[in-house]
This record gives structure tokens, sequence and C-alpha cells, in this order.
């Protein structure tokens, strides 16, 4: 039992960027690989969970043992998260696109013609609050992420706050993160994790690490008694 702690827990996961399109040629996203949630679902499905991860479009291979649904935009990320539930606990780590184009072109916008395309952007969906402030349906654990260039823990507190989540995994994205190459498209991350209760900063590892001390907390949580 103690090799499998999430044995007979449900578990979502969302991962990897969205696409947002402008034509049926072009998009719009966010840095992401992928590896940071993907590693995520895959711990969760070693320690025993029945996880499902959405994920954006990413190069990497689907997780063994992992129930995958493959998503390109932030609405479509909405709608397969919300026919996820009922999960025990939901983690939110892709980056999705703040915005998406108004009315995406049907066809290929052409060059020249009609001067420079003036796009027209509308928010997306905050898929993570959506879910958080969902009545009833709210997984008893909602975990965000929090990628900042600077005030990480200052920015990480506030969106605990504003997104309703329980805990927020910060981290430091900036090019002087002391990762040598960055932590985007990385395998090594520094995170702090950031709960009501405080802050715990973990020393810098792998994303798989992360993900294993992560799954590790989550268990620990969820055995609690509701
Ligand atoms: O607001 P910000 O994008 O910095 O918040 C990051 C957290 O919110 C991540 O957990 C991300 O997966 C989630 N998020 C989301 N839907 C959005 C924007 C962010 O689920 N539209």
């Amino acid at each position: 039992p103690t090799s499998r702690p999430l044995a007979g827990k449900t578990l979502l996961v969302t991962s990897g960027p969205t696409h947002e399109p402008i034509d049926p040629v072009r998009y719009i996203a966010n840095r992401s690989s992928g590896k940071q949630g993907h590693a995520i679902a895959a711990a969760a499905a070693a320690a025993g969970a029945a996880v499902t991860l959405i994920s954006g479009p990413v190069t990497l291979a689907d997780p063994p043992g992992v129930t995958v649904v493959h998503v390109e935009s932030a609405r479509d990320m909405l709608a397969a998260a919300e026919a996820a539930l009922p999960v025990d606990a939901a983690v939110f780590a892709a980056a999705v696109a703040d915005w998406r184009v108004a009315t995406a072109g049907a066809q290929k916008i052409k060059k020249g013609a009609a001067g420079t395309p003036q796009l027209a952007l509308v928010e997306n969906p905050d898929i993570l609050k959506t879910i958080a402030t969902r009545t009833p349906g709210r997984p008893r654990l909602v975990v965000g992420f929090a990628a900042e260039t600077e005030n990480v823990l200052a920015n990480a507190r506030d969106k605990l706050a504003r997104k309703g989540c329980d805990w927020i995994v910060a981290n430091d994205v900036s090019a002087d993160s002391g990762i040598a190459g960055g932590v985007m498209g990385g395998d090594r991350n520094s995170v702090h994790l950031v709960t009501t209760d405080g802050v715990d900063s973990w020393p810098v590892q792998s994303k798989d690490a992360v993900a294993r001390a992560l799954v590790a907390r989550i268990a620990a949580a969820l055995k609690d008694p509701a």
C-alpha cells in the first residue's frame, strides 16, 4: 500500500500549451513542453491513481497507464476537464493561452491585399478558476501552477486567493533562475509549494522528482478524512 498511496483515487492533470487558431495554419500559444505536467500524471499513475491527463499539443509520448485526452484550444481543454469530473484531486500544469483571436479566419489569411491583419483578442476561460470554484464538483484538492519571472512567492500567494485553489506550485522561469538552459523545455525545475499554511521551497531537482514529491504530498492530503 505504501508504494501505491493513491490507489482508489482519481486525478485530473492538465499539461502542455494550448493553441489558439488565427486561421487554419497559424496560432497563438505559450511556451510549454508539457514535461512537468506529463511527469505528474505518470507519477500519480505509478502511485496507483486513475489519472486523466488533458494534454495540449506536445511532442511527448502519452505516459503509460494514463487516460490521455488530446486537445488544442483552451475552450476544448476546459470542456475536457469538466467531462473528467468528478475527481479527488486536480493539478493544472498547462500553460493555457490567456487570449484567443475573436474570430479565427476560416481560410488562410493572405499577405498583402488587406494590409497587416489586426487581430482582435478575447480572454480565454480560466480553467483552474472555473474548476476550483465549481459547486458541486470541486475536487477535494485543487493545485495550480504559477510560472513567474519575478516576485515569485508574492505572485503565488496572490494567485492562490484569486483562483480559489488549495496549493500553488510556483516556479521561477526567469533566465537567472539558476538552472542552466532555463526551466522551460529543460529537465530540471526549482519550485516552491505555496499553501495557506506557508511555503515549502524544494531543492532544484528533476521534473520527475518534483512530480514524485508533489504526488507524495497529494497522497498525504487525500489520506486525511475529508
Ligand atoms: O494566471 P496564470 O496563467 O498565471 O495562472 C496559472 C495557473 O492557472 C496554472 O495552474 C494554469 O494551468 C492555470 N490556468 C488555467 N486556465 C487559464 C489560465 C491559467 O487553468 N486560462
